[in-house]
């Protein structure tokens, strides 16, 4: 099994900027691209920030942090970085049509023996794999935001991924200091937003059904079961219209009610109340962020 040395992050969103420096951090040679020169300025000035703080909170020297910047590259030149990869995560924007067209480029740009990864949230390894000559070479490593400080990142074998490919992108995951999980089979969600999700289902059910309100459910959440927050508080904070876009492109593809958006939910959303980002969801918040109280439904 060769060791992973050298990354390319395709992609330097909210996911991509933060994947690449957890590589920096952890020794690697990284190269970070993306469509544009002001995706990557965005991207550095995001980074410098939170390596700053970082410094500042004691967690890592000033000298750390000068010396990952040292081998983290941001760059337009893709296909320079490509040709001596030894792992590409893809962390481009989620659209199927987009990840199959980067896979098939990228496959005839990287070494044969190099790993193509996908961060993807949704689209299993098997969607993106049919789309390059080497599909046993191909795996999901799928890091959770912020990934800088998330530990979790599953690895998601597909049908052709061969067990040289999932011991390394293993190894990999362990050697920037992540602790992998590792699905043996791919399912669309994987294991911790599946589970989120039916946590979150659930949650609806019962207050649909009137059996509890809201502050209800994500007080039992919070006291009984441990949960830093509860199911409603979590959908403020992550944007109420994410999980309804999640479900009606869910429901598009299954024609399956029971994956239709849940009518509390597609209420707010036709408000405009979306969480915290617009003062209103669930709860309502004070312009500092405070919660406020319920918003009624
Ligand atoms: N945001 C999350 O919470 C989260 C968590 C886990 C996984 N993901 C997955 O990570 C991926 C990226 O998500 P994000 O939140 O960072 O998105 P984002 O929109 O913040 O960033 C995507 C970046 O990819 C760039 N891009 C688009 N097409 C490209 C191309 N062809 N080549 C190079 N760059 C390209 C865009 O310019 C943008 O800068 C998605 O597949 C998403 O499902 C997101």
């Amino acid at each position: 099994m060769t060791p992973i040395r050298t990354v390319l992050v395709v992609g330097s969103g909210a996911m991509g900027s933060q994947i690449a420096m957890v590589c920096a951090n952890a020794g690697l040679t990284v190269a970070c691209t993306d469509l544009d020169q002001s995706a990557l300025d965005r991207a550095e000035s995001m980074l410098r920030t939170r390596m700053e703080s970082n410094v500042a909170k004691g967690r890592m020297t000033a000298a750390q942090r000068d010396a990952a910047f040292d081998r983290l590259t941001l760059t337009t030149d893709r296909d320079t970085a490509a040709r001596t990869a030894d792992l590409v995560i893809e962390a481009a924007v989620e659209k199927l049509d987009v990840k199959r067209s980067l896979f098939a480029e990228l496959a005839a740009l990287a070494p044969d023996t190099a790993i193509l990864a996908s961060n993807s949230s949704s689209f299993v390894p098997s969607s993106m794999a049919s789309a390059v000559p080497l599909p046993e070479r191909f795996c999901n490593i799928h890091f959770f935001n912020p990934a800088l400080v998330m530990k979790c990142v599953e690895v998601v074998r597909g049908p052709e991924t061969s067990d040289e490919t999932m011991a390394a992108a293993t190894a990999f995951v362990e050697k920037i200091g992540k602790t992998p999980v590792v699905l043996e089979k791919e399912i669309p969600g994987f294991v911790a937003n599946r589970i989120l999700g039916a946590v979150r289902d659930e949650a609806l059910r019962l207050l649909e059904g009137g059996y509890a309100d809201v502050v209800a459910i994500d007080t039992a959440c919070r006291t009984a079961l441990g949960y830093p927050m509860g199911p409603f508080e979590l959908m403020d904070l992550t944007g109420i219209d994410i999980g309804y876009l999640v479900k009606k492109q869910r429901f598009a593809e299954s024609g399956d009610p029971a994956d239709e958006p849940a009518e509390t939910v597609a209420r707010l959303v036709e408000r405009g109340d979306l969480g915290r980002k617009t003062g209103s969801g669930w709860y309502t918040y004070s312009e500092s962020g405070e919660k406020q109280g319920l918003n009624p439904l």
